[in-house]
């Protein structure tokens, strides 16, 4: 068994990866970390939990970390890893970090949209933690960067497309949408029930900070400069996000060609699954699952792609692709703890 920590355990993706760890069969989950709830069991925040886990909540102390976990999982707001991650490196632990702090890999464009970089060192280290694409990083790394969960929800269908060369880069608009839970846990107005049910918007449309993300990943793909335009809207819903992204095709391509390309980059991705041509996902057959769904249609006659993706945020979206990133780290069977069913409705 693997002992197993979460710093930022209260927290929405810390929480959901407290549910997912619980289920783990490799893992003795340790130690449990949150300022707030210090000295709290965890099932007293999270009744869901009640006689599931016998932790309770405690301050973040490293000799106390390092003593109880060999894995630590970081769900803390970004700025906050960069200064707890290089001494747990040192300990020799290995890291999942959720936040933005160990995503990109150069720093410049980090610090042109967070803040600036303690631990800059530590970026050329740390695998991006895409687990279908760069797999073969992650199983070497010590330091993972979670994808952001826009990045995460629009980057999986795009990257093979991009990769073979078959969409045109300039093109690109992804057109995404998010359930509340994204924002966090703390209080604030934009996720007030009153303020977002029976709503829908679009937020941060002058610039939301995956986009650089994706387009570091996505220009790496393509050799060649993406800057694409990214708009997020808030759905009236917990969980769950959809991303539609337009591009226009760089030759006549058939609808069968779009889907040999992803299923066969795809394959053996127990997590990847894709509709036919023309079938739209749905973000309720995802819920509290790893799965990312994928749909397309082929505007032939504009010579254009629509692609639709779905996730969880929280679970594909952050803390299931954080256990998959763990498995992967440690050389276990992939889906373990993942084997979660969506709902039928
Ligand atoms: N929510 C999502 O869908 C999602 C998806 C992908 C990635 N992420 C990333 O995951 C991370 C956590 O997000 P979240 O949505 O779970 O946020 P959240 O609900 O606001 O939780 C943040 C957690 O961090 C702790 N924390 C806050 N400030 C702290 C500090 N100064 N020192 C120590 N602990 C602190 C909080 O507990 P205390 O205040 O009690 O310490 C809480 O447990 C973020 O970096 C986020 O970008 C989230």
């Amino acid at each position: 068994m693997i002992n197993v920590g979460v710093v930022g355990a209260t927290g929405y993706a810390g929480a959901e990866l407290v549910r997912i760890l619980t289920g783990h069969p490799d893992v003795n989950l340790t130690i449990l970390t949150s300022r707030q709830y210090a000295g709290q069991p965890f099932e007293s925040i999270y009744p869901a939990m009640k006689g599931l886990i016998g932790l309770d909540c405690e301050t973040y102390e490293l000799a106390r970390v390092c003593d109880k976990a060999d894995v630590i999982f970081m769900a803390l707001p970004h700025k906050l890893p960069m200064t707890f991650v290089p001494d747990l490196l040192k300990n020799g632990k290995k890291v999942i970090d959720l936040s933005a702090d160990f995503r990109f890999s150069d720093p410049d464009k980090y610090e042109s949209v967070y803040q600036p970089h303690t631990s800059k060192e530590l970026l050329s280290q740390s695998a991006y933690g895409l687990s279908e694409v760069f797999a073969d990083q992650i199983k070497q790394a010590q330091l993972i960067g979670n994808p952001g969960c826009y990045a995460t929800c629009i980057l999986l269908p795009l990257y093979p497309l991009i990769k073979e060369g078959l969409l045109d880069t300039s093109s690109l608009i992804a057109d995404a949408k998010s359930g509340a839970s994204g924002a966090g846990r703390a209080l604030s107005l934009t996720t007030h029930i009153c303020e977002m049910t029976e709503s829908f918007k679009a937020y941060k449309v002058t610039g939301h900070r995956h986009k650089p993300e994706m387009d570091e990943i996505l220009t790496a793909a393509a050799k060649t400069p993406v800057d694409m335009t990214f708009i997020p809207h808030l759905l009236p819903m917990a969980r769950g996000m959809e991303s539609t992204t337009y591009a226009s095709l760089k030759k006549n391509i058939t609808s069968r060609e779009i889907r040999d390309c992803l299923s066969d980059y795809y394959a053996g991705c127990p997590f990847i699954r894709l509709h036919e041509h023309g079938k739209a996902p749905d973000t309720a057959h995802v819920r509290g699952t790893n799965f990312c769904d994928i749909g397309f249609v082929l505007e032939e006659t504009r010579n254009r792609i629509v692609i639709m993706s779905v996730i969880d945020n929280l679970g594909k979206g952050a803390s299931g692709q954080a256990v998959h990133n763990m498995n992967l780290m440690l050389g276990l069977d992939e889906t373990a703890g993942l084997h979660a069913i969506p709902y039928p409705v």
